[in-house]
């Protein structure tokens, strides 16, 4: 194992824990305040912002949501944020080593816009700070005034960023670089915004003065981004293992359409709890976002070249040895996969028609082989290959 890929194994093992704990809390605690038992007005629970009862690992828990008075704060109050900086770390790590490193190779693909290794980690480090700094510059000022303005502008940059993204980088990087966008304009959120304002209420309880409300709902505005957030990211974060997404001509509307419809999903999921009509509007929101990938995948770039007449297996094997064995071989010759990625090879006529519907999906349909076309395959070699599957894929 090369420590490249040792690297990778470690930082996203790592991430998927802590990303599992910190969406996990956090929508444990979503659910908790949507569940609260509130107690009625004026009976002396003036604190007293609801309770719950649950049953859980052989026991009942009694859980009370409430402000402390002065002085009752206890010495072990347990705070839930390291949780998120440890998924952002992970994942700024693995963005690191796998889009950044070896020469940013999965970063630039040369078809959509050749650059050097420096410029593209410039790009994708610079519009993450600068995400940050603008998202948070417009909510601190329009978005007080005008929160629906804000929100529409925050679409708005956030589906042009992505869709830029797909004109820079890679298809799966874009993706990618869309999502720790995403992460890491919530992790700001986090340790700038909401932290801060949990540290207010500390402050103020300490002193034994009312905590300045302001804060707690700018707090709870930016918790709410988050929330949205979720489900779009968690889609992103698994996107690489489906080509036909990232790798799609028209991948941006495709990365819209799940967008769309997984924040969708997660409104109708928060407003269930006050009693409104969730189910069938989820469900429509799902429909959008599995939909839209469905339909806007079945778009089909027109064929650059088509083939007339019977293409044998002794002319795909031409192509296969001149494009694919470089990586896809018992000992690829292509210095980056010293095993061939995915311990697909293409050493065997058996192998090779085994694999005969992927190679058509991934040669012909949404041209994400030979990776980033480093074997410089033509138009004519992709419709031949395409012409020998469609004919059967015959040993003949
Ligand atoms: C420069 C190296 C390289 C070359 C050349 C290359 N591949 Fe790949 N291939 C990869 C990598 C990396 C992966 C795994 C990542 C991925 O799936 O995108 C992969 C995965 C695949 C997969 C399996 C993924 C799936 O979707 O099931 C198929 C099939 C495939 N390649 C076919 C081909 C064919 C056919 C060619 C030649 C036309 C080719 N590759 C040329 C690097 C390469």
């Amino acid at each position: 194992m090369q420590a490249n890929e040792l690297l990778d194994v470690i930082f996203r093992w790592a991430h998927l824990i802590a990303g599992i704990m910190w969406i996990g809390n956090s929508m444990l605690f979503n659910w908790l305040d949507r569940n609260l038992i509130v107690p009625p007005a004026g009976d002396g629970h003036r604190r007293s912002q609801g309770k719950i009862y649950m049953v859980h690992s052989g026991a009942f828990y009694e859980v009370e949501k409430k402000l402390l008075a002065p002085g009752e704060l206890p010495d072990q109050l347990h705070w839930f944020k390291w949780q998120n900086f440890l998924t952002w770390l992970t994942g700024i790590s693995l963005l690191v080593v796998v889009y950044y490193m070896n020469g940013a190779a999965f970063l630039i693909d040369p078809s959509v816009r050749a650059m050097s290794q420096g410029e593209a980690i410039a790009i994708s480090a610079g519009t993450l700070v600068a995400a940050w700094a603008i998202y948070d510059a417009m909510w601190m000022t329009l978005g007080r005034k005008l929160p629906g303005v804000a929100t529409a502008l925050s679409f708005a940059l956030l589906f042009g960023a992505a869709y830029g993204f797909t004109l820079l980088f890679s298809g799966r990087a874009a993706y990618i670089q869309t999502g720790v966008m995403m992460g890491t304009v919530m992790t700001g959120n986090v340790w700038m915004r909401i932290l801060p304002s949990q540290k207010e209420l500390i402050a103020a309880t300490r002193a034994g003065q009312e905590q300045d409300p302001t804060l707690s709902l700018r707090a709870k505005q930016r918790s709410i981004h988050n929330n949205y957030l979720t489900f779009p990211l968690l889609f992103i974060m698994v996107s690489n293992h489906f080509a036909s997404t990232y790798g799609h001509h028209l991948n941006w509307l495709v990365l819209f359409a799940v967008m769309v419809g997984g924040a969708g999903v997660r409104h109708f999921m928060n407003v269930r709890y006050a009693g409104k009509v969730w189910l069938f509007p989820a469900l429509a929101m799902a429909a959008i976002g599995v939909g839209g990938m469905m339909g806007v995948t079945r778009i089909r770039e027109a064929p650059a070249v088509t083939i007339e007449g019977n293409v044998d297996f002794a002319r795909a094997l031409d192509i296969i040895q001149k494009r694919c064995v470089q990586c896809h071989s018992a000992r690829p010759s292509d210095p980056q996969f010293p095993i061939a990625p995915g311990n697909i090879q293409f050493d065997t006529p058996e192998r090779i028609t085994a694999m005969a519907a992927r190679i058509k999906d991934r040669v012909v349909v949404n041209k994400t082989m030979p990776f980033l076309n480093r074997t410089q395959m033509t138009e004519e070699e992709r419709a031949e290959l395409g012409k020998w599957v469609d004919l059967g894929a015959q040993l003949r």
